[in-house]
């Protein structure tokens, strides 16, 4: 005879990603919410496997690299580190040609992560938005998370609040941090995402990028053959189970496929980690053990080389654009009330999906 188990508030799963809420945010917190527009919507809406499609990277069409679509007279571009990472002011995004968006494209492949400060395109509304993104690739829908009504391939990052729910996580993990590439499990994943600050904290809430061709770079040559061929595999079923267990809105059905370790740029060339510490449960040819001891050192290699990472201070209506063939990344949470939990920060993410990932030694059969 089945019996109903009411777990205990210390038994509850913790949450899958403390940056993201997956239930619907308490009306008392909505009166501090700025673009209410923006709050995550839950519809019933289910979506078929992704099906293989043709990718042109926008940023192959550049012939002129010293983009003059794009850097035009007035524009000023700082750099956040010198490998990775720049802040561009005075470009609206929402005024750029066709050329100006493949020469961004272009820039972002070179630096990696890309802000651009108080624009215009925050306030345009979504469907704006959405197509300013089509222009860099196939539109990704999110199998769990908020979403909006009638635009379900954005990403609503929400935090306000639930101080519970922090404590309860923070009681069992020792860092908010979540590395990892955006939806790495698709066939064909991400290649550029665009996140925009709708709202947040005046400090903390950033957001930071570590580079995955340096990292690859770092390697000794005999490391570097050994892992050059390798195949991981790339699955959403744990945050998708965890989605059904506790109680949240599935979307989309597990999706697991096997990628190279190491894949080669379509636009610069180099190769990168494709490591995660998100969606990856094995790599083939490998025991249990050595897979978790490669994992484990490649995640606290890309992790621990403040050398090749970047961080992004939000400013307000920024627009960060970043690649995500060449970074990983992770949300810092550390925007916390001692009273409430988390100060508001609410962001709208948009993936363009890409080339499926060129593993080394295939890229000059193209
Ligand atoms: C993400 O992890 O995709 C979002 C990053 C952020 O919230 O800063």
């Amino acid at each position: 005879m089945s019996e109903t188990v009411t777990l205990t508030k210390a038994e509850k799963p913790i949450s899958y990603d403390i940056n993201i809420p997956y239930v619907t945010v308490s009306p008392d917190l909505e009166g501090n919410v700025k673009y209410p527009k923006y709050l995550p919507s839950w519809d019933k809406v289910w979506f078929d496997p992704l099906r293989p499609f043709d990718y042109e990277d926008p940023a192959l069409r550049v012939q002129d690299k010293s983009k003059p679509n794009l850097l035009v007279s007035g524009t000023k571009v700082t750099d956040i580190q010198p490998c990775m990472g720049s802040i561009v002011e005075g470009v609206q995004l929402n005024n750029l040609s066709d050329a100006a968006k493949d020469e961004l494209a272009l820039l972002i492949a070179e630096r990696k992560v890309v802000a651009f400060p108080e624009q215009d395109l925050i306030d345009a509304g979504p469907e704006e938005q959405y197509n300013f993104m089509r222009h860099f690739g196939k539109p990704n829908y999110q199998p769990i998370s908020g979403s909006m009504k009638d635009y379900p391939g954005f990403h609503i990052i929400h935090r306000d609040g639930n101080a519970d729910e922090i404590n309860r996580f923070l009681e069992q993990r020792t860092t908010t941090t979540l590395w990892h590439q955006d939806v790495s499990y698709e066939i064909q994943p991400p290649a550029y995402v665009l996140l925009g600050l709708l709202q947040g904290p005046d400090v903390g809430g950033d957001t930071v990028f570590a580079a995955t061709d340096a990292a690859y770079k770092r390697l000794s040559p005999t490391f570097q053959s050994f892992i050059d061929g390798l195949q991981a595999v790339h699955s959403s079923s744990r945050m998708i189970n965890h989605a059904r267990m506790t109680g949240g809105l599935v979307r989309k059905d597990p999706v697991e496929t096997v990628h190279p370790l190491v894949r080669v740029h379509p636009v610069t060339g180099e190769k990168c980690l494709f490591i995660n510490g998100e969606f990856i449960t094995k790599i083939q040819g490998l025991k249990e053990p050595e897979f978790r001891v490669l994992q484990d050192f490649l995640m606290q290699h890309m992790i621990t080389g403040h050398d090749f990472q970047a961080r992004v201070r939000w400013q307000p209506r920024t627009i960060v654009m970043f690649d995500n063939r060449s970074t990983m990344h992770s949300a810092v949470v550390d925007y916390l009330d001692d009273e409430n939990g988390a100060k508001p920060r609410h962001i709208f993410r948009l993936c363009a999906l890409g080339e499926k990932p060129v593993p080394v030694g295939s890229e000059a059969k193209k």
